[in-house]
């Protein structure tokens, strides 16, 4: 979660999974763009230390601990008096094969990328819907939501997200609500599909981002800040009028990973 608040164009906002990596570089433009950030997650030691740093109310959560997450959303609300964004950033991915996929395998991975979100949105969602401007969530899904990168269990959980946030984009958008007798401005629910990101998550693994960086039609992977541009947008009031949407941020991949020369010379 990214939760942050107060001058960001009129709203604010929270966000998880904000220690490292594309969290962390969410919580530091928002912030630059003006929003009271907290910065959530489930390392003590990695959110105070990113929040020292650039800024914002670090929280300890775990999305997978619900208990935990309402604890989370209430200080931010007790610290900023409301809470208009979140993101939903956490994702956990661990390549288990298909044959070896079981019940824990799920648990492991979908719990934390798929209802963990479910429990941040649930337990956002007051103040979400009582923002003055409209609340607004952007959840952080993955290209391998969209095709076939391999992955099954992350990439199933991905696309989940998918569908959450086009059913939630219409079961609390303005017109649902006020048909229910609510004068709520809304929530908008828009879901950033990054491809690949140079981000801890690779690990040792700088020689496998140089390879994959060809695979690029922009000739390099995603540096955090790329993906944090898309969220600070979509986040914000110029993206008032949209919602429900998946916005591949990939430096083309979803085009097709090969150049029709490389196609026609068979390269
Ligand atoms: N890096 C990429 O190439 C890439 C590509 C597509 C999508 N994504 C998605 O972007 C998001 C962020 O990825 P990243 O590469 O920045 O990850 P990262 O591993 O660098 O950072 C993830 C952060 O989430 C925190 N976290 C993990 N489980 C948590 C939990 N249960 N509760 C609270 N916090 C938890 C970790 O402590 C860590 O600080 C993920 O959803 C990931 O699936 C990443």
């Amino acid at each position: 979660m990214i939760f942050s608040h107060a001058t960001f164009r009129g709203t604010g906002g929270v966000g998880d999974g904000a220690a490292r990596g594309i969290g962390r570089a969410v919580a530091a433009r928002l912030g630059a763009e003006g929003a009271a950030v907290a910065l959530v997650d489930r390392d003590e030691a990695a959110v105070a230390a990113a929040a020292e740093e650039i800024g914002g109310l670090a929280l300890t959560c775990d999305v997978t601990d619900r208990s935990t997450v309402d604890a989370a959303v209430a200080a931010v609300v007790a610290r900023y008096g409301r809470l208009d964004v979140l993101v939903n950033n956490v994702g956990v991915s661990l390549g288990t094969p298909f044959e070896a996929i079981d019940a824990a395998a799920w648990q492991e991975q979908a719990g934390p990328t798929l209802h963990g979100a479910v429990g941040c949105v649930q337990a956002a969602l007051p103040h979400l819907l009582a923002a003055p401007a409209g609340g607004s969530v952007v959840t952080i899904g993955s290209v391998n939501g969209l095709a076939a990168f391999g992955d099954i269990v992350y990439s199933a959980a991905k696309a989940g997200l998918q569908s959450l946030t086009q059913n939630l984009a219409v079961l609390y958008s303005r017109r649902e609500l006020a048909r229910r007798g609510s004068d709520s401005k809304g929530i908008r629910f828009n879901l950033v599909a990054p491809g690949t990101v140079r981000t801890a998550a690779w690990g040792e693994r700088p020689a496998s981002l140089d390879r994959l960086a060809r695979q690029y039609p922009a000739g390099r992977v995603g540096e955090p800040e790329d993906i944090a541009a898309a969220v600070a947008f979509l986040a914000s009031d110029d993206a008032s009028w949209i919602t429900g949407i998946v916005l591949p941020v990939d430096g083309g991949a979803m085009t097709g990973p090969l150049s029709f020369d490389d196609l026609v010379n068979d390269r």
